[in-house]
C-alpha cells in the first residue's frame, strides 16, 4: 500500500536517509524543511523519485503544505541535533522544539495521520542510571548551554503525550541516541565528523576533557529502519533506539585511526559544560515490541563514512 507522508527535517542527515528509504518502498514523500541545517543537495538527490516533493517552509511558522493530498503519516525530525548548530540561536531551537511539535502534531490531527517524533537520548541529560531505561526520568540541567535543546525535547514529549490524551492523536515517540553516517555535514561539529575529517585532513583530533566520556554509536540505515519500524508499530510510549556498543571517545579515536588507515595525534581541550560522562541506551524495549536492533557493526559504519567524507572532499577539491 503506497502511504502519504511527511517528513519534517527531511534535508538533514537522518531525514535525508528516512525519506530515500520510505521512497525505495514506493511511498510518497512530503519533504518540509527550512534548510537551517539540512542540505539542498541532499533534496536534490531526492529530486530523482516520482513521489518526492518539497517545501521550504520553518515549523515554527503556521504550517502551508498547500495541497499535497491527505497525509497518513507525520514525522517530525526538524531541529538541528548538533550542539554547534543548536546553541547558535537557542531560543529559536526551543521554539522548533515546542511551536514547530504543536504545527506538526496539529496537521497531523487534522489528517487523522500517526505523528512520530524524534526524541532525544539527550533528554536523560547526564544520567545517573546505565544503561538509561525508557522509565528513568533524566538528570537535566535547565539553565546550562544545552538546556535550549534537552528541554525543548522534553517538553515536545510532554506536548505528544498531551495530544495523545485530549485529542487521541495517535503518536509515537523515538528517542535516539547518536547515529553517525554518510551524509552528516563535515563542520557539524560532531565527535564523528570531527574525527573522520581531521584524520583525512592530517590534522590531529581534538578531545574535550579526559576522553573517558563514553557514547554509543548508531549507523543511520539502522536507526532509519528503527524510526520506520516504530512508526509501524502499535508501541504509544517512548522507545530507546540507538546501539549500545559503548565505546570511549579515546577508543573512538584509535578505531576511526584504524579504520582511515592513519596514526592519530592527540589535543586534549577543556572539557565541554554539561557534557555527559556516559551514555548506552538499555534496548530491550526495541527488540522486544519492535523486533528491532542495529546490526551494522562500528567499523563498517565508521568506513562507510570515511568513504563519504573522502569522496565528498575530492568533489570539494575539483
Ligand atoms: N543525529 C543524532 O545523533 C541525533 C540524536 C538524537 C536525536 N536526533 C534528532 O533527530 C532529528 C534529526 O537529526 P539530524 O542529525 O538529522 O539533524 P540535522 O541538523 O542534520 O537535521 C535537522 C533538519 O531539520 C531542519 N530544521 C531545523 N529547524 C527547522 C525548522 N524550524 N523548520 C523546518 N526545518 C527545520 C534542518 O534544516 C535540517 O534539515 C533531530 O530532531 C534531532 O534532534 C538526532
Amino acid at each position: 500500500m503506497i502511504v502519504r507522508i511527511l517528513v519534517a527535517g527531511g534535508a538533514g542527515f537522518i531525514g535525508a536517509t528516512l525519506c530515500e528509504h520510505l521512497l525505495l518502498r514506493g511511498h510518497t514523500v512530503v519533504c518540509v524543511d527550512s534548510l537551517q541545517t539540512g542540505s539542498a543537495l541532499a533534496i536534490d538527490q531526492l529530486r530523482k523519485f516520482e513521489g518526492f516533493s518539497f517545501i521550504k517552509q520553518d515549523i515554527v511558522q503556521i504550517l502551508d503544505i498547500g495541497a499535497v493530498g491527505t497525509l497518513d503519516q507525520v514525522y517530525n525530525l526538524a531541529c538541528p541535533a548538533s550542539p554547534k548548530h543548536y546553541q547558535k540561536d537557542p531560543i529559536k531551537t526551543i521554539e522548533t522544539n515546542v511551536i514547530g511539535t504543536r504545527n506538526l502534531l496539529d496537521l497531523a490531527l487534522q489528517n487523522g495521520a500517526r505523528f512520530l517524533l524524534a526524541s532525544t537520548s539527550e533528554i536523560y541529560g547526564s544520567p545517573e542510571r546505565k544503561p538509561q531505561r525508557e522509565d528513568y526520568w533524566g538528570n537535566v540541567n535547565t539553565t546550562g548551554p544545552r538546556a535550549c535543546y534537552d528541554e525543548g525535547k522534553r517538553c515536545a514529549e510532554a506536548l505528544v503525550t498531551a495530544y495523545r490524551s485530549q485529542h487521541q492523536t495517535d503518536t509515537r515517540i523515538a528517542r535516539i541516541f547518536n547515529t553517525y553516517g554518510p551524509g552528516m555535514q563535515r563542520d557539524d561539529g560532531r565527535v564523528i565528523s570531527n574525527f573522520v575529517t581531521c584524520l583525512l585532513d592530517k590534522k590531529p583530533i581534538e578531545i574535550y576533557g579526559d576522553g573517558k566520556q563514553t557514547r554509543s554509536f548508531c549507523y543511520v540505515d539502522d536507526m532509519v529502519g528503527g524510526l520506520i519500524a516504530l512508526m509501524a508499530s502499535d508501541c504509544t510510549t517512548p522507545v530507546n533506539l540507538g546501539s549500545d556498543h559503548e565505546v570511549s571517545i579515546m577508543e573512538l579515536a584509535c578505531i576511526v585511526g584504524r579504520v582511515i588507515g592513519k596514526s592519530v595525534e592527540i589535543t586534549h581541550c577543556p572539557a565541554l559544560i554539561d557534557d555527559p560522562r556516559e551514555r548506552r541506551p538499555d534496548l530491550d524495549k526495541c527488540r522486544r515490541v519492535l523486533g528491532w536492533q542495529a546490526i551494522t557493526s562500528l567499523e563498517l559504519g565508521l568506513r562507510k563514512t570515511a568513504a563519504f567524507f573522502a569522496k565528498t572532499q575530492q568533489a570539494h577539491v575539483v
